[in-house]
C-alpha cells in the first residue's frame, strides 16, 4: 500500500502522513510524491523540516571543503574503464544531477517505488534517514591525465602530480591513487554509504570502484562553530586547522587563485588523502608524559605544553631547565607554519578502523588523513618531507595509502556540471 492509499482507507491524518514523509526521508521531493493532498504551506512546513541540516549543492566551491566537517565519512576512488571522453562527461553529468538530489535528501531518481517487474534506480538505504548533511565532493587524479587516454594528456594541472616517496611510506597499493574520487560525508554512516552506491552504480559502463574508505569521526574542526574532537590518540585534534569563517586564510591556503591556473581550477582545491594506521601495541604502553611529548600538547586539556588552555598561541621558544617546552621532534613544532615557510593546510580528516591486521593480531585502526590545498608542491609536500624525516609520531604511526586529486570548483545554479571545464576548449 503506497502513502496515498493508507490515508484513503485509514484516513491517517495530513498531518500524520506529512511526518511520515519526513520519516521517509523524502524531504524536498516530498512536495510533489504527495502534490495530490493540497495544503501547501504545511506541506512546505514540513517539507523545510525533514530538510533541516541539508547543505547547500550549488555555490562556488564544492561542499565537504569549508563546509563544517561531519561525523561520518565514505571515501571512494574510481577508475575510468571507458576511453571515450564523451561517457567521462555522461558520467559526471550524471553524477551532478544525482548528487544535487541525493544532498537535498532526496531519492536518487523518483519514483521510489517502481514496478515490481523493474530494477529499482534507488537502492532504498537511506529512506528515511533524511539529508543528514550529506556533502559530495568530486575529484580528479593524475592518472586520468595520462596521455593515450581519454584524449587529456594536455590539461593535466602541473600540481596534480603523483606524489613523490616520502620516507616510511608502505603502501597497499590497491589503496591508493585512482582516477576519480567522491568523498561523501554525512552526519548518518548510511546516508553516506548510499551515495556511494548510488554513484558506483551510476558509473557501471564507465568507471569502476578502485577503493573505498568508511570513516568515523571528525578529526578536525573546520568551523569556529564546532568544537574540536578527539582522535583515536585520545588527543584534541584539529584546534590549529583552518576554519572556513578565516576567509583570508582560505584565499591563501585552500582555494585555487586565477594567478594559479588552469581557468578550470579556479576556486577548486587539491585533496590529499593519507591512510595512517596507529601502532597501538607502541602507543598505549607510552606514558602519559611521553605521549604528550609525541604531540607536544597536554591529552586532556589539549593547550601547547607549558600552558594552560586549548587555544593558547605555541610559544616554540619556551625552554624550562635549559631544555625546549616543546621538543624539536614534537608533531605540532615540525607542522608549525613557521618551520614550513608560513604555509598552512585545510584538514578534514577522519577515524577509521577496520578489524585486525592479520599477521600481527593488531587493531587495524587510525586516522584516514585528509587535506585540502591549493598548491601541494608548497603545502603538503614539503610539510610531509619534514614530518617523515623527524617527526617524533613516526614511532607510532604507519602511512598505508595515498593519494592525490584536483577537487575542481562548485557549481552555481543547475544547467552545467562539476568538472565541466575539463572540457572546455
Ligand atoms: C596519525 C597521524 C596524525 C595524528 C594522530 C595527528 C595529530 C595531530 C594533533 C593532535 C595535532 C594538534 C592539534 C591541532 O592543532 O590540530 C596536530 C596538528 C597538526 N597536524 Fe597532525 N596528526 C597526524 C598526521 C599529520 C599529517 C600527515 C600532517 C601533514 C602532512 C599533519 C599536519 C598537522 C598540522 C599542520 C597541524 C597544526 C600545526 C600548527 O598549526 O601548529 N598531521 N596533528
Amino acid at each position: 500500500m503506497d502513502e496515498q492509499e493508507q490515508v484513503e482507507r485509514t484516513g491517517v491524518t495530513r498531518r500524520r502522513v506529512l511526518s511520515g514523509a519526513a520519516l521517509f526521508g523524502l524531504g524536498a521531493g516530498a512536495d510533489r510524491l504527495l502534490g495530490g493532498f493540497g495544503g501547501g504551506s504545511s506541506l512546505k512546513a514540513v517539507s523545510s523540516e525533514a530538510n533541516e541540516g541539508s547543505v547547500p549543492f550549488y555555490g562556488a566551491h564544492q561542499g565537504g571543503i569549508a563546509t563544517p566537517a561531519q561525523e561520518y565519512l565514505h571515501f571512494a576512488a574510481f577508475d575510468v574503464t571507458s576511453d571515450v571522453p564523451e561517457a567521462l562527461r555522461a558520467l559526471l553529468q550524471q553524477w551532478t544531477a544525482a548528487a544535487a538530489s541525493l544532498t537535498a535528501g532526496e531519492p536518487y531518481q523518483s519514483p521510489v517505488k517502481p514496478e515490481l517487474g523493474q530494477v529499482p534506480l534507488e537502492t532504498g538505504e537511506a529512506i528515511g534517514l533524511g539529508p543528514s548533511r550529506l556533502t559530495l565532493t568530486f575529484g580528479f587524479g593524475p592518472s586520468l591525465f595520462s596521455s593515450g587516454r581519454l584524449g587529456l594528456g594536455g590539461r593535466r594541472p602541473p600540481e596534480l602530480a603523483p606524489l613523490p616517496a616520502f620516507q616510511g611510506d608502505n603502501f597497499e597499493a590497491a589503496r591508493s591513487e585512482g582516477d576519480l574520487c567522491v568523498q561523501a560525508c554525512a552526519e548518518d554512516p548510511q546516508v553516506a554509504f548510499h551515495a556511494i552506491h548510488v554513484l558506483s552504480r551510476i558509473a557501471n559502463g564507465t568507471a569502476v570502484l578502485r577503493w573505498a574508505q568508511p570513516g568515523f569521526g571528525r578529526t578536525s574542526s573546520t568551523s569556529t562553530e564546532q568544537t574540536t574532537p578527539r582522535n583515536l590518540m585520545g588527543f584534541k585534534d584539529g584546534t590549529d586547522n583552518i576554519r572556513a569563517e578565516q576567509t583570508d586564510a582560505m584565499r591563501d591556503y585552500v582555494w585555487v587563485q586565477d594567478a594559479d591556473g588552469p581557468p578550470w581550477m579556479v576556486g577548486g582545491s587539491y585533496l590529499i588523502a593519507r591512510r595512517i594506521r596507529i601502532i597501538f601495541d607502541v602507543w598505549d604502553a607510552t606514558t602519559l608524559e611521553g605521549q604528550q611529548r609525541v604531540i607536544g600538547r597536554d591529552k586532556l586539556a589539549g593547550a601547547p605544553l607549558g600552558e594552560r588552555n586549548e587555544y593558547d598561541p605555541v610559544d616554540l621558544n619556551a625552554m624550562s631547565n635549559g631544555e625546549q617546552v616543546i621538543p624539536a621532534n614534537a608533531h605540532i613544532r615540525l607542522a608549525n607554519p613557521t618551520n614550513n615557510d608560513g604555509q598552512r593546510i585545510l584538514r578534514r580528516g577522519y577515524s577509521y578502523s577496520e578489524g585486525v591486521e592479520p599477521e600481527s593480531g593488531e587493531i587495524d585502526a587510525g586516522l584516514f588523513f585528509i587535506a585540502f590545498q591549493r598548491s601541494p608542491k608548497r603545502q603538503f609536500i614539503p610539510l610531509q618531507r619534514r614530518l617523515a624525516a623527524s617527526d617524533a609520531l613516526n614511532h607510532h604511526t604507519l602511512h598505508t595509502s595515498s593519494a592525490i586529486f584536483a577537487i575542481p570548483p562548485g557549481l552555481n545554479s543547475p544547467g552545467g556540471f562539476i568538472g565541466e571545464g575539463l572540457f572546455a576548449s
